[in-house]
C-alpha cells in the first residue's frame, strides 16, 4: 500500500466512522425529541385511546389484552427510535395474518398516531421518520 492509498483509507474510514456516529446521534435525537420511555409510554396510551374510539378500526382490538399491547407497543417504537428497549413479541406477519386488516384500516390507525404524537408535540420531522420505519411493516399486517 503506497503512502496515498494509505491516507485515503484512513480518510474512509474516518468518514465511516463520522457517519456512524451520525446516524447513532440522530436515531437518540428522535428518541429524545419523542420525551424518551415516559414520552413514548404518554403516546402510545392516547393513541390506543384513539384506535379504541375510532369505530373504522376498534373492532379489531373488541378481545385484545390493551395493557399487554400498550406495553408491546411502547417496546417497539422505543426500540425503533433508537431507545434502549427491546420489543420481544411475535414478529408482525403471524401477528397480524389472520386479521383481515386493509389498506385502509393501516391508514385510520397510522392517523390515529399522528393525533397523539401532535398532541404531545413530536415534531413533524420526528413524526415523519417513525411512520417511514412503520409504513414498510404494511406488506406483513396487510392481508386484504
Ligand atoms: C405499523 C402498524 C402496526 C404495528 C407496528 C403493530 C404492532 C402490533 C404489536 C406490537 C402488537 C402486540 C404484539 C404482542 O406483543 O402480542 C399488535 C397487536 C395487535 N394488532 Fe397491530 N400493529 C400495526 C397495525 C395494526 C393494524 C392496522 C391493525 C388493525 C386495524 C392491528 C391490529 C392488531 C390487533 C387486533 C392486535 C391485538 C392482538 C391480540 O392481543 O390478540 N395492528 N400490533
Amino acid at each position: 500500500m503506497n503512502r496515498t492509498t494509505l491516507k485515503l483509507s484512513a480518510l474512509a474510514i474516518g468518514l465511516g466512522f463520522s457517519a456512524l456516529s451520525f446516524s447513532a446521534f440522530a436515531s437518540a435525537g428522535y428518541y429524545n425529541e419523542f420525551g424518551q420511555k415516559a414520552g413514548i409510554t404518554s403516546i402510545i396510551d392516547d393513541f390506543v385511546g384513539n384506535v379504541a374510539a375510532d369505530n373504522r378500526i376498534n373492532a379489531y382490538f373488541a378481545h385484545a389484552n390493551i395493557p399487554f399491547l400498550k406495553t408491546s407497543l411502547v417496546n417497539q417504537v422505543c426500540e425503533a427510535l433508537g431507545g434502549p428497549c427491546k420489543y420481544t413479541g411475535p414478529a408482525m406477519a403471524p401477528l397480524h395474518h389472520s386479521m383481515g386488516v386493509t389498506q385502509a384500516d393501516f391508514n385510520a390507525l397510522t392517523e390515529d398516531l399522528q393525533l397523539s404524537m401532535t398532541k404531545y408535540n413530536v415534531p413533524i420531522p420526528a413524526q415523519n421518520h417513525l411512520i417511514g420505519i412503520l409504513a414498510p411493516m404494511s406488506k406483513d399486517i396487510i392481508t386484504k
